[in-house]
Formats: structure tokens, C-alpha cells, sequence
């Protein structure tokens, strides 16, 4: 039997790549082994968002240099984003590397596979589809109670800063009909959670179906407990999508909303599309139709030529909005990217100094947030061991809130209610309500 080892860097977007994959994996005989040392295939399902990213996966390649020399019948694939920029250097100097796949590139590994069992050479695919969606493919999903379910690749958004519309192609969706289908084989495989992905997740498109129409379809099949989606960009967020999401008691109350930067200059260098003012009145919209929805946002500090006076602008979104988490990242230039060809940018000392105040003050506006959840009942599902002690359970709220709590009787898979008393860090501590414990059965 032969087995694999897949390490998955980056979004989300990879983790469900890497399904497909180990689902492609399987159909060629192969299965998944946790133990690099004895696979008989290694992959890296690289991402290149940031340089930080990049590097990772450079000094993970040296390992895995030594490793087939101290084994040559290994085959070693790199996979995903990185796969554009890392072919020539693949191709002249690295030839311990099998297989380079760019993300529209894995329907062919079977026959790949079984073409490197007679004739061993390097094989380099980066080419990007304008219809790959990997239609009728079966991902084979990690056990949990979360399934990511794909429903668009690509961007059309060309942000300034961003690699993805170069690593990942063209925006391009899939039909309803085969989305449908895979919740439902999720839902039948014992997944209560599905989350759909896109890079630009709502702006869905299909025939005549849009997102809000989706989230609709999806919500009404049965078995689905929990429906979340990521990641929206601002401007393709409208009253359908809202509305859907107030009346469907299934689709959790959450949002991720990416801010990028609060400066009006710099979201127009960016092409966010979107100015200050928008943005704050559109989170002030969401939480109007949507009351206690968690607004999550990702921002990046230095981008460049932002002054201190930009950057105050950002700090002021922060304080208006009071987010209830964020990802904050400094600037990192991407190759070929707009942004990069932009004049002054930003020392490394700057953007560090920046990043340390975004993250303060996210820190303290994500307490404010939490402390509010401070005795309230919450409803949350059982999704694994706290990564303190395996006393407590993890799960997460409507709101995507994690709360960690005392396990007792109750079990990964249950919706449980959980009252809260105290809030750190970025989670909820709480107890089981005991009275209105609530089984999965039943819900
Ligand atoms: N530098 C820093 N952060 C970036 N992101 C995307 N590209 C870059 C870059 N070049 C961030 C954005 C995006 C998130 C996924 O990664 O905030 O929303
Ligand atoms: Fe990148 Fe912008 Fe597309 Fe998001 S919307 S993937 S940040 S280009």
C-alpha cells in the first residue's frame, strides 16, 4: 500500500485544495500517513500571500532535499501558489522535486502518478484555467464537524497588493447543482458545519444563481446545522445577502469584513473600491439587520507611502467599528504586483511599529467585545479538545466566538449552552448550562 504525507500552508482555501487532493490521492491507491519519514509521496500545498509565507516553504524544501537523498524512490510535489514562482528554480535547480502543480493543475496527479511509476522527471503544470471549479470530484475531508465546501477560485478584484489573481487565475464559479450535491454527501458523511469558500466568496456567480440565492439553497438542506462562508469583500455584500442571513436560524451570525487600510488615499491605491466612510457605515448596516453579528477583518500596516496620518485614519475605523477580531499583517511586496512598483515604501521599523499598535488594539477591542458575552447563555457546537487541557472542550458561537468549557457528558458534535463567565485573550471561559443542554439529535 502505498502512503502520502500533505503539509497545507496558508487560507482555507488550501486546507479544502488539499481534500481534493487526498480524494485524488486515494483514487490512485494511496493513503495518508502522519509520518513524513516513511510516506512514499511528500507534498507541500504551498502559499505565497506574504514573503514570510514563502520563506517557510524555502527551508522546508532543504529538509525535504536531504530526506530523498537519504531515500530517492520518494516522490516530493509541490502544489498550490508558490508553484508559479518556484517552477524555474524547480526545473534548473532543484531536481529532487517531482511534481510542481499550480491550483488548477490537480486532476491531473493520478495519471501523473502513474506516469512517474515508469518514467521518473520532473513535471511542472502551472497553467490556470478559466473553468476549472473541480466539478464532481470527491474530497476526502478530514474527520471533525466542519466540511469546507468550494464554491468559486479565482479573483477579478486585482487589489494592489494581493498575488492571488496572478497565483490563482480568474474568477470562475461552480453550479448550483454540484454544490448542492456535495453539502448533501458532507451532511450524509456526518459534517453539521459547512463552510463555503471562495476567494471572493459572494460574488458567486453561476447561470442566473447569485450569492444571497445560494446561501438560500444551501440553507434548506436538511442536515445542515451551521453555514458560514468566507472571505466576502465589502463592496459585494448587499440587503439580499443580509437578509438571508437574518432569516435563516442556520446561517451564523458572522461576518468577515476586510478593511485593508482606513486612509481614503490608501484604499484607493489599494483599488479596495470602497472609502472610509462606506466601510464604517456598511458595518454600521450589518450589525443594524444583523444585531450581535461578529464582524472579523483583516488590515495591513505600511502599505506603501502611508503616512502616520494614514495610518491614524485606520486606527479610527478600529475604534468606530471595535471589530470583534482581526488579522493584522505588515505589508509584504508581492512580485508582479501593482503595489510594488508604488514609490515609498515603508521601512521594516515602521511597518513593525504599526502592526504592534494594530495588534494592541485589536487586543483590547476583542476583550471589550467579549466581556459583553460575560453572563449570557450561548448556544455553541462541541468541535475538539481545548488546547489546555483535554478537561475542556472548544467550540464556537453563532458569532464565531471560541468558548472553552468543562467536557462533562457532552461530546464533539453536540450543540451545548454555555454560560459564559469570563472573558481572555481572544476566547470565552464558560460552564455547561446544564438545564438547556441541547443534543445534536434534536436540533
Ligand atoms: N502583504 C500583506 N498582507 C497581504 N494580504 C494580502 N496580500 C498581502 C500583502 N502583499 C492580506 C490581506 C488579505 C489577507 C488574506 O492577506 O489583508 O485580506
Ligand atoms: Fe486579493 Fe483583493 Fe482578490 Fe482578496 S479581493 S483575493 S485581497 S485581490
Amino acid at each position: 500500500m502505498k502512503t502520502y504525507y500533505i503539509e497545507t500552508y496558508g487560507c482555507q482555501m488550501n486546507v479544502a485544495d488539499s481534500e481534493l487532493v487526498a480524494g485524488l490521492l486515494k483514487q490512485s491507491g494511496y493513503t495518508p500517513t502522519n509520518s513524513e519519514a516513511d510516506a512514499n509521496a511528500i507534498f507541500l500545498n504551498t502559499c505565497a500571500i506574504r514573503e514570510h509565507a514563502e520563506d517557510k516553504i524555502h527551508s522546508r524544501l532543504g529538509t525535504l532535499k536531504k530526506l530523498k537523498k537519504e531515500r530517492p524512490e520518494i516522490l516530493i510535489g509541490i502544489l498550490g501558489c508558490m508553484a508559479q514562482h518556484v517552477k524555474d528554480d524547480i526545473l534548473y535547480n532543484k531536481s529532487y522535486v517531482d511534481f510542481v502543480l499550480g491550483p488548477d493543475s490537480y486532476r491531473h496527479l493520478p495519471s501523473l502518478l502513474k506516469r512517474q511509476e515508469y518514467k521518473r522527471d520532473s513535471i511542472v503544470d502551472t497553467r490556470l484555467s478559466k473553468f476549472e471549479v473541480y466539478e464532481n470530484l470527491f474530497p476526502s475531508r478530514k474527520e471533525g464537524v466542519n466540511a469546507w465546501v468550494s464554491i468559486m477560485r479565482g479573483c477579478d478584484k486585482f487589489c494592489t497588493f494581493c498575488i492571488v489573481p496572478f497565483t490563482r487565475g480568474r474568477e470562475r464559479s461552480r453550479n448550483l447543482k454540484s454544490i448542492i450535491e456535495e453539502v448533501e454527501q458532507a451532511v450524509d458523511e456526518g459534517f453539521l458545519e459547512i463552510t463555503l469558500l471562495g476567494q471572493n466568496v459572494n460574488s458567486y456567480k453561476s447561470n442566473k444563481t447569485r450569492f444571497p440565492e445560494l446561501l438560500n439553497s444551501i440553507s434548506e438542506i436538511k442536515g445542515v446545522k451551521r453555514i458560514r462562508f468566507t472571505s466576502p469583500h465589502p463592496k459585494d455584500i448587499n440587503d439580499e445577502m443580509l437578509f438571508v442571513m437574518r432569516d435563516k436560524s442556520n446561517i451564523c451570525n458572522s461576518v468577515h469584513l476586510p478593511l485593508q487600510a482606513g486612509s481614503d488615499r490608501i484604499l484607493k491605491k489599494m483599488n479596495r473600491t470602497y472609502t472610509k466612510s462606506e466601510f464604517i457605515h456598511l458595518a454600521e448596516h450589518i450589525r443594524n439587520v444583523l444585531p450581535n453579528c461578529g464582524l472579523s477583518t483583516d488590515i495591513i500596516a505600511g502599505f506603501p507611502s502611508e503616512t502616520d496620518k494614514d495610518f491614524e485614519d485606520t486606527l479610527d475605523v478600529m475604534e468606530q467599528i471595535i471589530f470583534d477580531s482581526a488579522f493584522t499583517f505588515k505589508y509584504s511586496p508581492r512580485p508582479g504586483t501593482k503595489a510594488t512598483e508604488y514609490s515609498n515604501h515603508i521601512s521594516e521599523k515602521v511597518k513593525d511599529d504599526r502592526l504592534q499598535k494594530l495588534i494592541k488594539l485589536q487586543q483590547s477591542h476583542t476583550i471589550k467585545r467579549n466581556e459583553k458575552e460575560i453572563s449570557k447563555v450561548v448556544k455553541v457546537l462541541v468541535e475538539k479538545n481545548s488546547k489546555k487541557s483535554n478537561q475542556q472542550w472548544a467550540g464556537r458561537t453563532d458569532a464565531n466566538k471560541w468558548v472553552i468549557f468543562p467536557k462533562k457528558d457532552t461530546q464533539i458534535g453536540d450543540f451545548v449552552n454555555v454560560k459564559i463567565v469570563d472573558a481572555r485573550g481572544i476566547s470565552l471561559f464558560g460552564e455547561l448550562d446544564e438545564k438547556k443542554e441541547i443534543s445534536s439529535a434534536i436540533i
